[in-house]
Parts: structure tokens; C-alpha cells; sequence
């Protein structure tokens, strides 16, 4: 895979998530050859190509599942090396999967917390993480009840639940998704969920 995608430093303050000619080859196959790509504030970027093209490669570069042959990563316009998945999860990049990650036999409150529990002394707080994921799925516009297990919840549901994970775990998003919430609007689905983050952001107007 061959592309070049965004134009860097167009945005004030410039790209959150930038690569600078990234190859990745697995023995002698160059898989990525010189892929750039500027990600700004308020953006959505769709990678698409055939099977083999090296859109996963990509993405595990970008979330520090792989490391890069050649090339550079920059988060907030700085240079890094990620060192795997936890790092990059700390420095602000995260790979979704298509499948959802939930524990199915933990309650929904536990999901969004997972890794992550609120201490109260030597336990965890389950009252404090039960407003907290309460919360967190309101401000996505619905309403799933943070008790019950995963396993009784829809698709759908799940869905909004690893939206809510993952909000937790990078604030960034999360300031944006508050925004989202100001518009009052009831929105069900995570693609509007995604799609009213984009829209308060400014980055997509369809
Ligand atoms: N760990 C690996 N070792 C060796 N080759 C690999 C490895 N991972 C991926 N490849 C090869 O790299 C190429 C790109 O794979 P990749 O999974 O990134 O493609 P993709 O665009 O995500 O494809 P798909 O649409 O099928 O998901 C493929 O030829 C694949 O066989
Ligand atoms: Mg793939």
C-alpha cells in the first residue's frame, strides 16, 4: 500500500495523529511503502483497499501493535515510538476492533471500568463506577442500566457500551462527545453517536 492522505499543518495547532512515510515490511515483502497520513481535530479518515492491502498493518502501526520498518509517527506534532499497545493507549491512540471487546459475564459498569476500577480503600467502588458508566452512556444519548451483565444487552447496546469504554479511557474523545450532548438530540446508534461527534466538530457536514 501506497498512499498519501491530509495535508499536514493546515489546522491551527496541526494534525493529532500524523504519519510521515511509514513502511512496514515482514521479511523480504514490503507491505507499506511510504504511507503518509494527517489526522486533524474532528476528523474521520476511511482506509479502504483490497484484501492484502495492508489497512490493518496500518492501523497496528498507528496503535503500537506493530513497529514501523521506516518512517515516523508524531502525536500532537511529536515524534514517537511506540512501544505497544498499552503505550500508545497512554499517548492517545487506540485500535477499536471490528468484534466488540466486552466481557460478557461482567455488568456494564464493570466493562467501562475494566482495568481502570475507582478505588474506595482496598475495594473498588461500584456505586461511584455505576454513576460513572451511567453517565458516560447518557452522554451518548441512551440509556443502558450500568447492573446489568453484558450477555442480556443487544448488539446495539454493546455497541454503545464499547463507545463508552473507550470514552473513558481517552479523555480527548470524551471532551467531544460532551459537546455532542449539548445538542439534545436522542441518538441510538453508534454511527450517529460518531456521526454528532463529527457534526459538533466540525469535521464532517453529510
Ligand atoms: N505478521 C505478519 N507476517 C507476515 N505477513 C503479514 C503479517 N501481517 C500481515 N501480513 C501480510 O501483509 C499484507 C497486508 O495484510 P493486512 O492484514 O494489513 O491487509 P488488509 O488490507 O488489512 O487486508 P484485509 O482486507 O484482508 O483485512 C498481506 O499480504 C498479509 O499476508
Ligand atoms: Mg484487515
Amino acid at each position: 500500500m501506497k498512499m498519501t492522505a491530509g495535508q499536514p499543518s493546515i489546522v491551527p495547532g496541526g494534525p493529532l495523529l500524523e504519519a510521515v512515510a511509514l513502511s512496514k515490511s515482514f521479511g523480504p515483502v514490503e507491505v507499506l511503502k511510504d504511507v503518509s497520513l494527517a489526522v486533524n481535530p474532528g476528523e474521520v479518515h476511511a482506509i479502504i483497499g483490497e484484501n492484502g492491502a495492508g489497512k490493518s498493518t496500518l492501523m497496528k502501526l498507528l496503535a503500537g501493535h506493530l513497529q514501523p520498518t521506516r518512517g515516523e509517527l508524531r502525536i500532537d506534532g511529536k515524534t514517537v515510538t511506540l512501544t505497544g499497545p498499552v503505550d500508545a493507549e497512554r499517548r492517545g491512540t487506540v485500535l477499536v476492533h471490528q468484534e466488540i471487546l466486552l466481557a460478557p459475564d461482567l455488568t456494564v459498569a464493570q466493562n467501562v471500568y475494566l482495568g481502570g476500577e475507582l478505588p474506595k480503600g482496598m475495594v473498588v467502588d461500584d456505586r461511584a463506577m455505576n454513576e460513572g458508566a451511567r453517565r458516560a452512556i447518557r452522554n451518548l444519548g441512551a440509556d443502558v442500566d450500568p447492573d446489568v451483565v453484558v450477555r442480556r444487552l443487544s448488539i446495539a447496546q454493546r455497541q454503545l457500551v464499547q463507545i463508552a469504554t473507550f470514552r473513558r479511557k481517552i479523555g480527548a474523545l470524551g471532551r467531544v462527545v460532551k459537546g455532542a450532548q449539548q445538542r439534545k438530540t436522542r441518538r441510538e446508534r453508534p454511527a450517529g453517536v460518531l456521526q454528532s461527534l463529527m457534526v459538533r466538530a466540525g469535521g464532517f457536514t453529510g
